[in-house]
């Protein structure tokens, strides 16, 4: 079996979903629960008893070694984190605590199961970490694309404890041995994205009638990739890395976010108009910058193409498409996670923001 982390979250159960969508394989999935995991992501796996789930937090090294110990998995696919930037803004400590700790307490787990493993299954174990492209800082509108030998530039609480926990897989890898692959990946969107997040909120806001938030001018640039694309391109990695090394993922669609916004008030436009007849871009409101906000990410995905012949099958065009209609199938999705403490974060995200 192999072990995920996160298996709850947004790509986590993405992945999840997909790997029993394809393998025989069972999953240990490990999962704290915090606000962004949600157990309704893997309603479909109910009774399959390839999926096992343990609520348990990576921080407790010693739960971790107990279920590796009694589970034997084959590999380890880490996605648990403290992911959202706005959030390490207002709050950094779930941030150092999860991703640095955490990935810390997990990898000495992984080195104690794993240094007790015979020479055949040791050499064949895999602790896949999968990160971000935002621990590489930010680009100016000309610059290359992030690669897997750009210098580490984090520059919000987020990327500085990813980064972190990149340095660690590293120097686990390095220093013992340990047969790590990392991914660093840029910005995923599809089913099941906690709607605090650019896709899912517009197109949750735009849906009840809200404003639709652009932090400044709207010309940050990101690169968008399809979540299932993502998580192929982890099962790749997972099958024909090579220890040791990093991947960066990328979906070679790079958007300034105020086209990312636009595109998705038309698709809303097509799929689900508006009563008034008027556009969905009319609730389009310019506020506050995000501090420190990173001006553009883009990555040369190359490496993952050349080596283990991974592309992304999705454009940004079919995959917002297939995102907003699912947004649209999945609004009670949307209603449960926006109840409760969800309303607590827009509050204070957004309310006197200011433009
Ligand atoms: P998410 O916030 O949607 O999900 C994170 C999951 O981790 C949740 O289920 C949460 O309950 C769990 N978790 C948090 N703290 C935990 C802990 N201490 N112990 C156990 N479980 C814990 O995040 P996501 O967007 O699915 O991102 C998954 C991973 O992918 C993260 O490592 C993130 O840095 C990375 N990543 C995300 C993106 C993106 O665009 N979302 C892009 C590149 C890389
Ligand atoms: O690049 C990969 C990263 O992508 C992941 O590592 C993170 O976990 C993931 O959250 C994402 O980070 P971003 O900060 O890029 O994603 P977010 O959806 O929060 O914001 C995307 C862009 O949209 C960013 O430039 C900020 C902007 N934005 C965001 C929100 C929530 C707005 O303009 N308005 C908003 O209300």
């Amino acid at each position: 079996m192999i072990f995920v982390t996160g298996g709850a979250g947004f790509i986590g159960s993405n992945f999840v979903l997909d790997w029993c969508a394809g393998s025989g394989e069972a999953v240990l999935n490990v999962d704290k629960l915090t606000y962004a995991g949600n157990l309704n992501n893997l309603a479909s796996l109910k009774g399959d008893a390839r999926h096992v789930f343990v609520q348990a937090d990576i921080c407790d090294g010693a739960r971790m070694l107990a279920l590796l110990n009694s589970h034997r998995p084959r590999a380890i696919v880490h996605f648990a984190a403290e992911s959202h930037v706005d959030r390490s803004i207002h709050g950094p400590a779930d941030f150092i605590a999860t991703n640095i700790n955490g990935s810390f307490a997990l990898l000495e787990a992984a080195r104690a199961y794993w240094s007790a493993l015979s020479g055949e299954e040791g050499a064949a174990f895999r602790f896949l970490h999968v990160s971000t492209d935002e621990v590489y800082g930010s680009l100016g509108a000309h610059d290359a694309p992030f690669s897997e030998s750009t210098a580490y530039a984090p520059n919000s609480p987020y990327s500085a404890s990813k980064a972190a926990s990149d340095h660690l897989v590293r120097a686990y890898h390095h220093t013992y041995g340990l047969p790590t692959l990392t991914t660093n990946c840029s910005n995923n969107y599809g089913p099941y994205h906690f709607p605090e997040k650019l896709i899912p909120l517009v197109i949750a806001n735009a849906l009840a009638g809200k404003a639709l938030p652009i932090y400044g001018d709207g010309m940050q640039v990101r690169d968008w990739l399809y979540v299932s694309d993502h998580c192929a391109a982890i099962r790749r990695v997972l099958d024909g890395g090579r220890p040791g090394q990093v991947y960066n993922i990328g979906g070679w669609n790079e958007k300034a976010n105020i086209e990312v916004v636009r595109t998705l008030c038309d698709i809303l436009d097509r799929e689900a108009p508006r009563a008034d007849g008027a556009s969905y871009r009319a609730q389009i409101v310019h506020v506050a910058d995000r501090p420190g906000h990173d001006q553009r990410y883009a990555i040369d995905a190359s490496k993952i193409e050349r080596e283990l012949g991974w592309k992304p099958a999705e454009t940004f065009e079919t995959g917002t498409e297939k995102t907003v209609r699912w947004y649209l199938a999945n609004q009670a999705w949307v209603a449960d996670v926006q109840s409760g403490a969800y309303l607590k974060w827009v509050n204070q995200n957004y309310d006197n923001r200011g433009t």
